[in-house]
This record gives structure tokens, C-alpha cells and sequence, in this order.
């Protein structure tokens, strides 16, 4: 089976955005590859180390969601960056081949720089976020990496860094990798730009159900329908954005139709939708609640997927090593 790794940051709650784009593409992978998910803490790091603590909290919750949405750890290998020690140790190796030129030359690395004014980003960890991302990845071997779109510079970056090492030293210990672009909807946020964790609109797994109720029934809609007589335009509404996502074609067809033709009002078609959502998020209340009941259970699973992971890193720094000729 061939092999793919993917990780995560904790750098927020996951919401129903990371579900239906990241989160069940993993699922749907660990049946046919050999796969390797983890939860980024470090990478978190690079962007909150003024408030550290509450990486912990949010890594708690991407574990319990990993499990409440359906990886099986009998199927792939769960674990935690920073429990592997190795992740740091290639990265430091690798940063001594990466030029500086090629790190300043992301995309993200300039606008995040940029666009987030509250914190002083001009440090030496996050200009390096890609190196370390490279180290992740080379680490497994892994041959791809399921990622969405904004990730791909830091794949090419990889890329890059894996062709250096091999140029250098004369050593394919480490493969390039290949991003895994799947087409993934676009989830809206509530307030209709996309749903980030940073614009305070997304619909978060563990709000419970009647948080999540008041979300959707608060949302806006066509704001140019201004009775319920009126006809509406279904694109302009961030609701019907969200249908496309958790409705049945049927249902998408009958809202837009009912909107256009005044036939339902904005309340019944975000009652459609909210029993589509919970259609969603039921079950993995569910899971969550029995996963909640045992305790002990996460921390088991996370303890074998390190020591999975541990081995397969421990392999590759060995060859690394003994390629640089390390004492
Ligand atoms: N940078 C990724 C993101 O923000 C997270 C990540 C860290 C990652 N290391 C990785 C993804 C290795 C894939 C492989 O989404």
C-alpha cells in the first residue's frame, strides 16, 4: 500500500468546514492507503506562541473529532507531532540545505505576515513553518499528501528540499511527495464569506445542537428579499451556499425553486437545512459522547500511533544520518 500522510493545526476548534473538506477525505483514504495523520502542535505554535496554553485544548478536540468522524486507528495511525521527537530533529537538518530565498518566496508566508497585524510574525519559527512542514512529510516517505490548494507551495517546497537533499548527498532517502488535490466544497460561513475559525463564522463540532440551531436560524439570506412574499435569488443567500454542501439535489432544487417563487419563506429553508446538518452531526455527537465515556481511550490511541510513528521516523533518520555521516 502506498503511503500518505496529512496533518492538522490545532489552531482553533473544528468546524464543519475542516469536516467536509479535510476531515472526510482522510476517512475516505485510509481504506486503500497506508496512512499517517497527525495533529501539527508545533506548526500552532509558529502563529500563538504568545498564548501556547490553548493548543492543548484544541488538540484535545481534533483527536476526539478524528475519532468521532470515522478514522479508525485498526486503519491508519493517529498521533501528535510533538510526541516525535524526530519532526525536530530532520527539520533542523533540513534547515541548513533550505535557502533563505526559497522561504520568502511563499506566497502565504508574505500575505499571513501581512494580514494578521495582531501578532508579530517576524520570527524565525514562522518563516521556517515550511521546513518543518517538509520534515513532517519526508520523515514518512510518504508519496502523497492530501492537502487543499492553499497548501501547495509548501508541497513544492518539500519537493524542492527532497531534490537537495538527494542532489547533495547523493541519497534518495527522502521522496518527493505529491500533493493530493481533491476537489473539496467550499464551505460558507455563517455571515457568507468563507467559514474560518479567524471571521468568527463557523459552525464548530463541538457547539452543541442548540448553538448550532441558533447559528443557522440567525444567518442572513438575500437581503434584497425583504418580505417573505418577495421573490428571492437563492445565490445571493449564504443558506443555500450551505444546502449545496448538506442537501439532497432534491432539496436544493425544491429551495431554490421555493426562493425564486416566494413558495417558502428564509425559516423554513433553514429548518431543511438545519435537519440536513444534524443529519451530519448527530452521529458524531454520538461517537463523541461514547469516545467521552472511556476515558483513557484517546490517550491509548494516541500512544500506539506515536510509537507507529516513532518507528517509521526513527528508520529514515537512521538513513539520513548515516548519509551526513552524523557522530
Ligand atoms: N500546514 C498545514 C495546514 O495548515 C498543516 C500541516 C503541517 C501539514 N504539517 C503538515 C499538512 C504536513 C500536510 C502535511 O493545513
Amino acid at each position: 500500500m502506498e503511503r500518505v500522510l496529512s496533518g492538522m493545526q490545532p489552531s482553533g476548534y473544528l468546524h464543519i468546514g475542516n469536516l467536509m473538506g479535510a476531515l472526510h477525505n482522510w476517512v475516505r483514504l485510509q481504506e486503500e492507503y497506508e496512512c499517517f495523520y497527525f495533529v501539527a502542535d508545533w506548526h500552532a505554535l509558529t502563529t500563538n506562541y504568545t498564548n501556547p496554553s490553548v493548543i492543548r485544548d484544541y488538540t484535545e478536540d481534533l483527536l476526539l473529532n478524528f475519532l468521532a468522524a470515522g478514522l479508525d486507528p485498526e486503519k491508519c495511525t493517529i498521533f501528535v507531532q510533538s510526541k516525535v521527537p524526530e519532526h525536530a530533529e530532520l527539520h533542523i537538518l533540513l534547515s541548513m540545505i533550505t535557502p533563505l530565498g526559497w522561504l520568502e518566496r511563499v506566497p502565504t508566508y508574505k500575505e499571513k505576515k501581512e494580514e494578521i497585524r495582531n501578532k508579530d510574525l517576524g520570527t524565525y519559527g514562522f518563516l521556517g513553518y515550511p521546513v518543518l512542514q517538509s520534515a513532517d512529510i519526508l520523515l514518512y516517505r510518504a508519496r502523497y499528501v492530501p492537502v487543499g490548494i492553499d497548501q501547495v507551495p509548501h508541497l513544492e517546497i518539500t519537493r524542492e528540499i527532497a531534490r537537495r537533499f538527494a542532489f547533495l548527498y547523493k541519497d534518495d532517502a527522502l521522496i518527493e511527495p505529491e500533493p493530493l488535490l481533491t476537489e473539496f466544497p467550499k464551505v460558507t460561513g455563517v455571515d457568507g464569506r468563507k467559514m474560518s475559525k479567524s471571521y468568527d463564522n463557523a459552525v464548530y463540532l463541538n457547539d452543541p445542537p442548540e448553538v448550532v440551531e441558533k447559528k443557522i436560524l440567525t444567518m442572513v439570506t438575500d437581503t434584497q428579499r425583504m418580505r417573505r412574499t418577495d421573490p428571492g435569488d437563492p445565490e445571493r443567500s449564504p443558506v443555500f451556499q450551505l444546502h449545496k454542501v448538506f442537501s439532497s439535489k432534491d432539496e436544493i432544487e425544491e429551495v431554490a425553486e421555493g426562493c425564486r417563487k416566494a413558495a417558502i419563506g428564509c425559516i423554513d429553508c433553514k429548518k431543511i437545512l438545519l435537519k440536513n446538518l444534524f443529519r451530519v452531526l448527530e452521529p458524531i455527537w454520538e461517537k463523541r459522547r461514547e469516545i467521552s465515556g472511556r476515558p483513557g481511550l484517546v490517550e491509548g490511541i494516541v500512544a500506539s500511533g506515536v510509537q507507529k510513528a516513532t518507528a517509521v521516523a526513527r528508520e529514515t533518520m537512521a538513513m539520513v544520518k548515516e548519509t551526513l555521516g552524523m557522530y
